[in-house]
């Protein structure tokens, strides 16, 4: 069976946005079809400073939220980053592997440097070739990601592929980046031409996994739009970003089509559609915040669940770690 894994940065709490472009498509991948493993990189999230303590109480409530969103932890592998070693042993191979200028390129390191590369960490930098360690540490062929992640699962390929040539061997497969549905890239409520994320100063700008139902329907509320109702066609959405992110959100959640969304509202005013918006997220969105918080009242429960995730995982890991040291020729790993 195909093997599928994801991984989320426990760097603040889960968005809307985190939802609907992955863990929601997380959950639909679960079953016959696929080995699914999904990870908390906590390895990722100290690029930028995170406060301990706070690190560690994310990481429970975002494995929280993959569990109340559906995640099985029977079924699936989940675990956080640092408790299986092999990621950042395979990182090390790849950052010997990936070249600086593939690095550079990244827009994802030139949004988060700032003006300032000179101050930010070296992990920073090397965050990518960290990120195709933690796919091709377990071989996995699929990898479900929002937009923004397009161009790290690229790199990815280019890891693989450099490395089977340098070694010429065929050793790590070709990673497939799976960027469906109508959420790909759920955008701000304030600004239609920004990413929605959680690291906007403005709160009005997300929907937060653990909002209320009154702060989610004051949220829709507020969003930006413009003036003009509904259209009866998607090409009416055209340079109508806020309206367009509205309506994509509204098929995500609903699972049915951004099409369909408009052949059912065509013409309404935002006044009318966005109280049903409201109404649909609180039904989706309640359940899983009231699951959340029922979770996090038994740390020690999630604590053993990431600590079996993390065996399960190892015992994937470690061989293809030895495997890879191997082809490299490190003395001690037959
Ligand atoms: P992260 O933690 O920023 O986001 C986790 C996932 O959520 C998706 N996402 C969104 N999707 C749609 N609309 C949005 N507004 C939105 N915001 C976030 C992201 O695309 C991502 O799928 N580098 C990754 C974490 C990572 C990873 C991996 C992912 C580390 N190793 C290996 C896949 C495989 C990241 O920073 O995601």
């Amino acid at each position: 069976t195909p093997r599928v894994f994801s991984g989320i940065q426990p760097s603040g709490g889960l968005t809307l946005g985190n939802y609907l472009g992955a863990i929601k498509r997380f959950v639909d991948m679960q079953g016959p079809e696929f080995e699914t493993i999904y990870c908390m990189v906590d390895l990722h999230a100290i690029t930028v400073w995170q406060d301990p303590a706070a690190l560690t109480r994310n990481t429970r409530e975002l494995c929280a939220g993959f569990i109340a969103a559906g995640i099985d932890p029977e079924q699936s592998i989940l675990f956080n980053q640092s408790q299986v070693p092999e990621h950042a042993q395979l990182g090390w191979i790849f950052n010997c592997v990936a070249r600086m200028g593939w690095m550079q390129r990244m827009t994802q390191w030139k949004d988060k440097a700032g003006k300032n590369q000179q101050n930010a960490s070296l992990g920073l930098f090397a965050y990518p070739s960290l990120m195709a360690a933690d796919i091709l540490i377990y071989h996995a062929t699929h990898v479900p990601v929002g937009e923004d992640q397009k161009q790290h699962l690229e790199l990815t390929r280019d890891i693989a592929i450099k490395f089977n040539n340098d070694f010429g061997v065929d050793f790590f497969p070709i990673t497939e980046p799976v960027i469906e549905g109508a959420a790909t890239r759920v955008m701000s409520l304030r600004d239609g031409t920004k990413k929605m994320s959680k690291s906007d100063p403005s709160d009005m700008s997300r929907i937060n996994m653990t909002d209320d139902a009154d702060a989610i329907a004051l949220k829709i509320r507020k969003a930006r739009t413009d003036p003009d109702p509904l259209p009866d066609t998607l090409e009416g959405l055209e340079d109508r970003p806020e309206a367009r992110n509205l309506v994509n959100i509204y098929a995500a959640l609903a699972d049915i089509s951004p099409e369909q969304v408009i052949a059912e509202h065509a013409g309404q005013q935002f006044g009318t559609f966005k109280p049903s918006l409201a109404d649909l997220a609180v039904a989706k969105l309640s359940p899983i915040s009231t699951e959340m918080a029922r979770l996090m009242d038994d740390p020690a429960e999630i604590d053993r669940i990431l600590a079996r995730g993390a065996a399960r995982a190892r015992e994937i890991a470690a061989p293809i770690l030895r495997q890879t040291y191997e082809i490299a020729g490190m003395v001690g790993a037959v």
